[in-house]
């Protein structure tokens, strides 16, 4: 932790956020949305449907807003609790446009530049992206820093973002000299699920835009499709081995064992311990019947809020809200210390 994260005095706050863009994943599941459940226990969190951040790719409008009750359904029937966390739609709450746009002003293009996931996502076409595609990483910073949130569960391949929200922080506390202003958000990577991997290519991560759906399960899986996915997942001719060097060069390996892990609560050691020497017909039929355990429920809670929308809505306009209430103090001290006009 740097000195000036030791100085920031504000409350500790968790904030994070997830894309209305398809389904979520066990990706999604295991890498932020487990833990947006255990940190709502013992601090304040705040939990944005990112739709802005959809709309950096076409967004079909007919089913924006059904995409974004589908993404509150998930955090509910997970067990995300509205008594105790803030959930609501980010377009719902207008400070963060606004903070984005100070925010362009203090990043540097160099930065942007560097982001890996603009390059990835854009491979050769990125001139024919959208601005907002290439300043998607901005906008992620403004989302925390306007609730100055102090700590951002989320899964790996969020690190660089994080990174670059420290950076805009620091910055803009430096460049208006109004020291520990913002804090310096903190990731939350660590865990199990940090990195789930496809089911079909142990070097790619699980991802909604993969185009085999077989690569992943979705939190909408029937348990018949979830145990069809884990039996076709890739694996190899060995055993499951005695020791976690042994898994070095068999990532599909290391991701099924890392996933019966993240459910079962074991070190990927203790997984180990528990199936060495046996084969894949003896631990995909275990690790199926863990999946369902655990998933089903939630899908069945979630078809339940998804049968409900007023319910879900009032939950989403309450939740708006609450975070206004935080963000707009918050709004109006960067107004003065950047030194807008006001009556
Ligand atoms: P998104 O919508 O792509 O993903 C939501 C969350 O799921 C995690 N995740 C994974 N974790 C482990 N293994 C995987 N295969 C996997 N795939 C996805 C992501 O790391 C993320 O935590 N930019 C963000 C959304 C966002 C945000 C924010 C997050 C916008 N503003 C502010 C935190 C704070 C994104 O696109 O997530």
């Amino acid at each position: 932790m740097s000195n000036q994260q030791k100085q920031y005095s504000g409350p500790d706050r968790v904030f994070s956020g997830m894309q209305p863009t398809g389904d979520l994943h066990l990706g999604n599941y295991l890498g932020a949305l487990k833990k947006f459940v255990d940190l709502q226990h013992h601090h304040e969190c705040v939990f944005c449907i990112v739709d802005l951040h959809a709309v950096t790719v076409w967004q079909d409008p007919k089913i924006l807003a059904s995409q974004t009750r589908n993404i509150a359904a998930a955090y509910l029937a997970a067990g995300v609790d509205p008594a105790k966390a803030i959930i609501y739609p980010q377009s719902a709450v207008r400070g963060h446009t606004e903070l984005a746009w100070y925010f362009n002003c203090v990043a540097r293009i160099g930065w942007l530049s560097r982001m890996t996931q603009f390059k990835e996502k854009s491979g050769k076409n990125s001139e024919k992206m959208s601005v907002g595609l290439y300043d998607y990483p901005v906008l992620q910073a403004a989302d925390i820093l306007l609730f100055k949130a102090t700590h951002v569960p989320v899964g790996e391949d969020q690190k660089q973002h994080l990174e670059l929200s420290r950076d805009i922080a620091q910055k803009f506390n430096n460049d208006f000299k109004a020291p520990n202003f913002f804090p310096l958000p903190e990731p939350l990577i660590k865990g199990p699920g940090a990195r789930i991997m496809s089911l079909r290519d142990g070097t790619k991560k699980m991802s909604k835009s993969e185009p085999s759906d077989n690569s992943r399960i979705n939190l909408t899986d029937t348990a018949d499709m979830i145990a069809k996915k884990i039996r076709k997942a890739k694996t190899d001719a060995g055993a499951i081995p005695d020791s976690l060097e042994e898994l070095e060069g068999r990532p599909e390996v290391a991701n099924l064992v890392s996933i019966y892990g993240a459910f079962s609560g074991l070190s990927d050691q203790g997984v180990l311990d528990k199936y060495a020497g046996q084969g894949f017909g003896v631990f995909k039929p275990a690790l199926a019947d863990l999946a369902v355990e655990i998933l089903q429920p939630i899908t069945e809670r979630m078809n339940d809020y998804l049968a409900n929308p007023d319910e879900t809505d009032k939950i989403l306009a309450n939740g708006a809200d609450a975070a206004n209430q935080i963000a707009e103090p918050i709004l109006a001290e960067v107004r003065e210390i950047m030194g807008f006009w006001r009556k």
